[in-house]
């Protein structure tokens, strides 16, 4: 027979029908009328099926009694109608298999609740716990509503490579790949000498697949990535990780407004396909983490998002009365503090900031008329922050050129990317969404390692 979810098992339609279920007992309660309950958990729905086991079955002293959280079962039987409180069936089982023990003296995972910093210590049985199983579950779910998203506008989904010699945001936030032997490394002239390394250059992994989204969107039109990226920012936040995975699409002849229309229409769709689709598991984050979650994204689907121009924004921190940690002047980054208060306290609603000042944007962003600044924009959500960047691209080769050299950078490393504004080149944008702050900001779990599954930070990759 074959295993049912217990996402179905709890329909009120199965009552009658001849069930296997499978997963891991959370609880077992014994009655005094010789009759024992177990809640079990298949991870397929953050609720649990009630079991009931009667004393009459051959095992029940010497194994059934003997179970406690975590230990493996399968439990075959009817469904029947439940009365109990929150549930429409449950399982009257007629065999219980006990499939592996879970020693109650050294599972960690006991009734006691543990701190998410404990749990990320345990991040090969954090999966358990109903907080990580909501997680995963709408982790899931945002990644089909993604695809689908951009399926459905006949975007095509490219695979750019995870190790490369460029660094796209110029941030020198890299990792190095080498088969160099760290002890003895080649030398030439004092300096290293990467023709005996695997790629014969420097090479990295990627910070970014925007480069090469490019080369295919100048080629095919709409397209995006959704892959792994990595940074060697050495900052321990709530909201920074070494490895996280990022969605990018680019588009041809796509002017930036187009791209702000699109960044707002993907986040709409993703929060609204979550409220549908997650319910159970939203409910729970409302209860247990953060309870503005669900008006949060009502209110994201029903309302439009600001969109501000970087100079306006400035002005507005700077007459806010507010004092930040770091204050507030035309030419600098935004810190999430001033973030913070825009989308939280100004506004209350996401804001789109755009037109930064060319000095601290990456250089292919395209320069604006006024010289000064670039057609640049981050999407900002309230307790998260930035959560999208973008731009429209410098389409003409000589200006490119020209912002290249400003930022030390090297034309000629270049070459190709310079090539797709030699030959044809077109208006076009795009952005990238990280994947873990737009699942912080669904889930309002407040610390980036608790919505992906094995955490890379600056010393901890032990999972
Ligand atoms: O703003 P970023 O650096 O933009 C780019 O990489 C562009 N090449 C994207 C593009 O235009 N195609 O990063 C984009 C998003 C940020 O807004 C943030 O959500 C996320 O990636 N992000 C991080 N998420 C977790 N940990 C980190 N260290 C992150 N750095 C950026
Ligand atoms: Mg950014």
């Amino acid at each position: 027979m074959p295993r049912t979810p217990v996402s179905e098992a709890r329909k009120p339609e199965r009552i009658g029908q001849q069930t296997l279920i499978q997963g891991w007992v959370r609880t077992r309660r014994d009655s005094k009328a010789g009759f024992s309950f177990l809640e079990i958990n298949d991870g397929s729905c953050m609720a649990n099926l009630q079991v009931i086991v009667d004393g009459s079955l051959p095992n029940y002293e010497t194994e059934v009694k003997r179970l406690t959280a975590g230990c493996s079962v399968s439990v075959h039987g009817q469904i029947k109608p439940s009365s109990g409180k929150g549930q429409a069936t449950e399982l009257l089982a007629e065999t219980v298999q006990v499939h592996g023990w879970a020693d109650p003296e050294s599972y960690p995972l006991q009734k006691k609740r543990h701190s998410f910093e404990k749990l990320r210590e345990w991040a090969h049985l954090r999966p358990r716990t109903n907080t990580f199983g909501a997680v995963a579950r709408v982790r899931n779910c945002v990644c089909q509503s993604i695809h689908q998203f951009f399926q459905q506008r006949g975007f095509l989904y490219i695979h750019t490579p995870i190790i490369t010699a460029s660094d796209c945001e110029g941030a020198g936030e890299m990792f190095r790949v080498t088969t160099l032997d760290l002890e003895n490394v080649p030398r030439q002239q004092g300096t290293v000498d990467y023709s005996m390394d695997f790629f014969d250059r420097p090479s990295y992994l990627t910070v970014s697949g925007q480069l090469e989204a490019e080369i295919f969107a100048t080629a095919l039109g709409n397209v995006y990535t959704f892959g792994p990226t990595f940074r060697a920012e050495n900052s321990n936040t709530s909201r920074h990780l070494a490895e996280f995975w990022m969605i990018e699409p680019e588009m041809a002849f796509y002017e930036l407004t187009d791209n702000m229309d699109l960044a707002e229409q993907f986040l709409k769709q993703i929060c609204r396909d979550v409220l549908e689709r997650c319910g159970e598991d939203m409910q729970f984050f409302h209860d247990r983490i953060d309870n503005t979650v669900l008006a949060t994204l009502d209110s994201i689907v029903q309302h439009q998002f600001i969109r501000l121009p970087y100079t306006d924004a400035v002005e507005i921190l700077q007459r806010s009365g507010q004092t930040f940690e770091f204050p507030v002047a035309w030419g600098s980054d935004l810190q999430s503090e001033h973030e913070r208060y825009l989308t939280e306290q100004h506004f209350q609603r996401p804001v789109v900031l755009y037109d930064y000042p060319r000095v601290i944007k990456p250089f292919y962003m395209r320069v604006n008329d006024d010289g000064r600044t670039v057609r640049a924009m981050d999407v900002l959500v309230p307790k998260v922050g930035e959560i999208i960047g973008g731009s429209q691209r410098e389409e003409r080769l000589e200006m490119l050129e020209q912002r290249m050299v400003e930022q030390d950078l090297r034309p000629d490393d270049y070459w190709w990317y310079l090539d797709l504004r030699r030959f044809g080149t077109v208006p076009h944008a795009g952005f990238g969404l990280g994947l873990e702050r737009m699942l912080q900001f669904i889930t309002g779990m407040a610390n980036i390692r608790d919505v992906i599954p094995f955490p890379r930070t600056p010393g901890s990759a032990e999972f």
